[in-house]
């Protein structure tokens, strides 16, 4: 893989910390420092505005824009939507007399930026020299609440040395923002009102209608002039602030912001309601700055993951753990997680197949609630994946590549149209977190509704060969994404097997616990005898590429005889090569974009043997490039288990610092919110060797030559445990009571966990 670091970060195991402000690098700096608590999201951009490349206002979970793509074939889609920045709600500009503060072009000394993962803030401080002499010394610090996600609180303290100075600092809510791709403001103000020592202002999306309420109040700590401000989509006040030399002030912020996802929405319930949460909220910034600190401070506790003798990668692991919490925490099951979070527009805001397929382990691992969710957001927009599988005259519902609303967005026909990987992930997230947290009630409520109209997706897609002897999929794109209209593809005809055998156990236990339950359940969905044996019979006669000799599974049809492309060769400035080959160029040869055969490997991984695996790493790998910042991970995790252990190391590189060292070079659009989820899978999954897609959790853990030793935390059967992983011995160890022994398997021997504890000796693995 031709990638490499850009580094130029501190290294702390608990802060990001930036020196000196860099022009070329802003844009980056903004994605890294991005703040979000799932409701919203905000990049760490200058509260002052800056004289450069910047992209300002808060994202919403949900808040969306739409577009028409005027194409008229059946089954294409005509519109598309996308994530729009929402209010500024940090808008801060600041006079010095007459010298209006811009880090991009004052004189600034000292500058820090620093991202706190042990509560959550952002700071940024530095030095302005002013033009008329004295030296103000600016220190900004934000947060957004995790207990009460519509709160966020600004603060910003002034310090003067070298002579009096006279500050005019304006603070407001701002609708003023521009989409940072579309270069366009997609808001109506649609009222706003000023208080006392604050104000409020809503406005509305121009073509979906939703409503997005903003209010705030304010506090100094002197006596201060202060006066309305007013402008187009703004409500802010003026403040005066005459320092002494030596003197210091604050002002902080609280915000108070509100939505409406629903579509033309009625904007005065979202109003009022608003004003009431400003009115039961009043916490001023350093309570609400302690409640911040134990929130994380009791997050840490169990999801922390410690590296010994490695502080890049423990910086690293941190940053990607403290950002899938902020992306995600289970807050609301109408979210879902963005491919770049809430922390850029590539992308648009919309979720993947990556939701059930990379994100989701985090969660069942440590908020069971929270996987719950994002399979109830699948369950919530079921009638639309309905709709989409009419519109692609199949049956059952077919799941969106890409969506934020639950309909399909991905204005790449290709994609949409042929690939089924988001509603087999659906299946098999519903499976993976069934089989862990044993939720039957939520098996029955949603899960097996989902599970039958994927099937039926499943069964109507796909079609019989010519001599009736073999069922799969024509005219498919698998997860990887250079080889489309293929035929069994090996990952979408082996997927939908398991999704029908799943579907088929599922309905037979149900049948058999909750009858009465069950024949309601198959009247609403007119679910026949016969159409479940047509399930079945797909299954059975599912064609999978498979050749016993070799034991490498075909990618697809024909992918055996496909021109054969030396990766190797390809010179390192055609990378990435979606931007410097022609589109259809990369359909052409063997090359494959990202895990195809390797991701069913990885997803069924106790089904299928060691020289099963061994056999399509050794031939697929050579054939990768990686394109996708989803692949390494799940190569370092083979690679792991095959006892490659310094190709796994070489693959992991990239996991954890992804965004921090901008491997991609692409941190500006965003980060890269999966691959953040794959960092966790690749130490968990990968090192530690867990497996979770087997009747028994499993561990089969490795220490990475580099590291001295490792920790981390599962939640699992209720129990928050901890596995200490050293060159001596594994250690698992738990706080809390555990009525029940838990069966775990290490180094394929089978053990109860108990509040005991257990430690195994590392001698006992083979590899
Ligand atoms: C990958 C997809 C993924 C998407 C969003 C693409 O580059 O090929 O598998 O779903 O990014 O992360």
């Amino acid at each position: 893989m031709t990638k490499s670091a850009d580094t130029y970060l501190v290294c702390d195991p608990w802060q990001i910390i930036e020196e000196n402000w860099n022009r070329e690098r802003n844009l980056v700096s903004e994605s890294v420092f991005s703040l979000g608590n799932e409701h919203m999201g905000v990049r760490g951009y200058a509260e002052e505005g800056i004289n450069a490349e910047t992209l300002q206002g808060s994202y919403f979970n949900g808040i969306y824009e739409e577009a028409d793509l005027n194409r008229s074939y059946k089954g294409i889609i005509t519109k598309t939507h996308f994530m729009v920045n929402s209010v500024d709600w940090l808008y801060a500009e600041i006079h010095a007399d007459d010298e209006l503060l811009d880090i991009a072009s004052c004189d600034i000394e000292n500058f820090r930026r620093v991202l706190d993962m042990k509560d959550g803030t952002l700071k940024r401080s530095f030095d302005w020299r002013t033009k008329s002499g004295p030296v103000v010394h600016l220190e900004f610090i934000r947060f957004l609440s995790m207990d009460s996600p519509g709160t966020a609180y600004q603060k910003i303290n002034f310090s003067v040395s070298g002579g009096d100075v006279s500050l005019t600092v304006v603070i407001a809510n701002n609708f003023n923002t521009s989409h940072g791709w579309n270069k366009k403001n997609y808001w109506d103000m649609t009222r706003r009102e000023w208080f006392t020592s604050g104000a409020a202002i809503q406005g509305k999306t121009i073509r979906t209608g939703q409503q997005v309420f903003s209010g705030f109040t304010f506090r100094t700590n002197i006596n201060v002039q202060c006066g309305k401000k007013v402008a187009e989509k703004f409500a802010g006040f003026e403040i005066i602030l005459a320092l002494k030399n030596g003197e210091s002030a604050w002002i902080e912020k609280c915000v108070y912001n509100h939505i409406s996802k629903e579509r033309d929405s009625a904007g005065d319930p979202v109003w009022i309601k608003g004003c009431e949460i400003m009115k039961d909220d009043p916490v001023d910034f350093d309570t609400a700055l302690e409640k911040q600190r134990k929130y994380w401070d009791t997050f840490w506790k169990n999801a922390d993951i410690k590296i010994e003798g490695d502080p890049l990668n423990q910086q690293g692991i941190r940053f990607c753990i403290f950002q899938m919490q902020q992306t995600y925490n289970g807050y609301d099951p109408t979210n879902n997680i963005g491919a770049k979070g809430l922390t850029g527009e590539a992308y648009n805001g919309h979720a993947f197949w990556d939701t059930e397929t990379y994100c989701l382990p985090f969660y069942l691992f440590s908020n069971p609630q929270a996987a719950r969710n994002l399979l109830s957001f699948r369950y919530a927009t079921l009638d639309t994946a309905r709709d989409r599988a009419r519109q692609l005259d199949c049956e059952g519902a077919c799941y969106p590549i890409a969506t934020l609303n639950g309909e399909e967005a991905c204005s790449l026909w290709q994609h949409a149209s042929l690939q089924f990987q988001p509603s087999t992930a659906v299946a098999y997230g519903i499976r993976h977190y069934v089989n862990l947290c044993q939720d039957t009630e939520f098996l029955y409520e949603q899960g097996a509704e989902m599970l039958v109209e994927i099937s039926r997706f499943l069964a109507s897609r796909g079609s019989w060969n010519n001599d009736g002897t073999g069922f799969g999929f024509y005219a498919v794109m698998g997860p990887d994404e250079f080889h489309m209209m293929v035929n069994h593809n090996c990952y979408t005809n082996f997927m939908a097997k398991k999704t029908f055998e799943y579907t088929e156990q599922v309905l037979q236990t149900m049948e058999k616990e909750q009858p009465k339950k069950f024949a309601v359940f198959c009247k609403k969905l007119k679910l026949s005898q016969n159409e479940r044996m047509n399930f079945v019979l797909c299954a059975d006669k599912m064609i999978i590429l498979f050749d016993e000799k070799t034991k490498i599974f075909e990618q697809h049809e024909g992918y055996y005889t496909l021109p054969r492309m030396e990766i190797s060769k390809i010179p390192v400035t055609d990378f990435p090569l979606y931007h410097n080959w022609s589109y259809d160029r990369i359909y052409r040869t063997s090359m494959i974009k990202q895990p195809d055969v390797l991701m069913f490997l990885f997803l069924y991984n106790q089904e299928f043997s060691r020289d099963i695996k061994k056999a399509n790493y050794d031939y697929y790998e050579p054939n990768t490039i990686h394109e996708s910042s989803l692949s390494p991970s799940i190569h370092s995790i083979f690679a792991s288990e095959l006892g490659k252990h310094s190709e796994a190391f070489r693959f992991f590189g990239f996991a954890t610092r992804m965004d921090l060292d901008n491997y991609n070079r692409n941190t500006v659009e965003g980060l890269h919110t999966t691959s953040i989820a794959a960092a966790w899978m690749n130490i968990v999954y990968g090192f530690a060797g867990l497996r979770s897609d087997g009747n028994y959790l499993s561990l089969n853990p490795v220490l990475p030559e580099k590291w001295t030793g490792y920790e981390f935390g599962i939640l699992y059967r209720n129990a928050h445990i901890r596995i200490s992983v050293t060159a001596k011995d594994i250690v698992l160890s738990s706080n809390d009571e555990i009525s029940e022994p838990i069966p775990l398997k290490i180094f394929s021997e089978l053990h109860s966990f108990t509040s005991a504890g257990l430690t195994i000796s590392l001698s006992k693995k083979q590899d």
